[in-house]
């Protein structure tokens, strides 16, 4: 007899912040202007300037349902509904090595302290390409769900990153197909889905982060630990040291609830600025390997996740991030090809200029990767090399 599915249910998004915040001044892409010759002109203009801007945009009409997005939410929460001990089963191997398919919980990636046990209170779950070259070992919540997911997936790919590539490429007067041919899904590369949950805060916590925030606001993001041996509390939260980033691949797709907690920093003026959801849109950004690739003529923005405002903090938040990168054996070079480029003077990026070997987006990856959890995160908290003739900063 067959076993009855339960259902997904629905997923309940929070009423938008009424607070006044400052927000960034992004612009909204309408793909359904992609279908003609000429509207992709207007396109690839605007986006080139928006991504020379701020890095930071949004996109609407990319045909993708909000009802799809929606059940995609719902995978995430049923699967954070999940106890810790399923979960864990979930964590990849390679995590120390800079390995990220599948579950990473709570603490894992950042810690405040290694004497007090402090963490973060963000778990992640990462599900790879659908494309063969990567096990699909999850738990029933999201293998119920895999072909849904593997078709949101490929419409993602499709129906925004394709366009997207494209546009930029018609901006840098290349063949169309010259940024797609290095992102096909059926190639071996790092994109990946995921969902993040950050956990719930006590009022005792949150007034502990309206402290915190008066003076250390914008390093910090709230953690939480079940014990503090210092202060003999059963319940203690803190905020984490964290630096912002930015994301090493091509662009990242971001669904979110009407929650506001992302913060980018305006690349021309330097201050930290709200991102402001949007209604039936996704928050995009460029990152390091087109960055890399155009000879720094693309933006790869630094931003960083924030609590929340003060009418939105009673809620868990749930994230859903789409992350696209170019093929593993990619070569990270400046694209020579491009007049745009040559005219601009965009013609080396950080390796080439220093002379160092150009990495593969695969070396890329593993190594910020690493970096990531090892090096400005780890204990010693320090601006380290992400590789030779790249020396990330630790932005504050
Ligand atoms: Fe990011």
């Amino acid at each position: 007899m067959p076993v009855p599915v339960p259902a997904l249910g629905s997923f309940e998004y929070v009423a938008e912040t009424k607070e006044h915040l400052p927000w960034a001044d992004l612009v909204t892409l309408d793909l359904s202007l992609y279908a003609t010759p000429k509207g992709r002109k207007e396109l690839a203009k605007t986006l080139i300037t928006a991504v020379r801007e701020k890095g930071f945009f949004y996109v609407r009409n990319f045909g993708v349902s909000q009802e799809a997005v929606n059940r995609q939410f719902a995978i995430g929460k049923a699967f954070y509904d999940l106890p810790l001990e399923e979960k864990l089963r979930y964590v990849p191997d390679n995590f120390d090595k800079g390995g990220f398919n599948g579950y990473m919980p709570a603490g894992r990636i950042i810690s405040v302290d290694p004497n007090t046990g402090l963490k973060d209170k963000v778990e992640v779950y990462n599900i790879p390409k659908f494309n063969g070259d990567f096990t699909h070992d999850h738990p029933a919540p999201v293998l119920r769900n895999l072909p849904e997911i593997e078709q949101f997936v490929r419409d993602l790919q499709t129906k925004v990153v394709e366009p997207l590539l494209t546009l930029v490429a018609i901006a840098l007067e290349l063949p169309e197909d010259y940024l797609r041919k290095m992102h096909q899904y059926e190639v071996k590369s790092e994109d990946h889905i995921r969902h993040v949950h950050e956990v719930l805060e006590t009022p005792y916590e949150r007034q502990r982060a309206a402290l915190e925030l008066g003076t250390r606001a914008h390093r910090y993001i709230y953690v939480h630990i079940s014990s503090a041996p210092a202060t003999g509390l059963s319940a203690f939260s803190a905020f984490a040291k964290i630096a912002s980033v930015s994301d090493l691949g091509s662009f990242t797709l971001l669904f979110r609830q009407p929650v506001a907690g992302l913060q980018i920093q305006d690349p021309m003026t330097e201050e930290w600025k709200w991102v402001k959801p949007q209604n039936a849109t996704l928050t995009v950004n460029t990152c390091d390997a087109l960055q890399l690739l155009t000879g720094g003529y693309v933006r790869s923005t630094i931003h960083r996740v924030m609590p929340p405002p003060k009418d939105q903090q009673h809620v868990d938040r749930l994230g859903l991030l789409y992350f696209s990168r170019p093929h593993n054996d990619v070569k990270l070079a400046t694209i020579q090809d491009s007049p745009v480029l040559q005219r601009e003077g965009y013609i080396k990026n950080p390796f080439e200029a220093s002379g160092n070997p150009v990495p593969t987006m695969e070396e890329w990856t593993f190594a910020k990767q690493k970096w990531q959890r090892t090096g400005y995160l780890g204990p010693q908290r320090a601006s380290k090399e992400v590789l030779p003739g790249f020396p990330e900063k630790v932005y504050t």
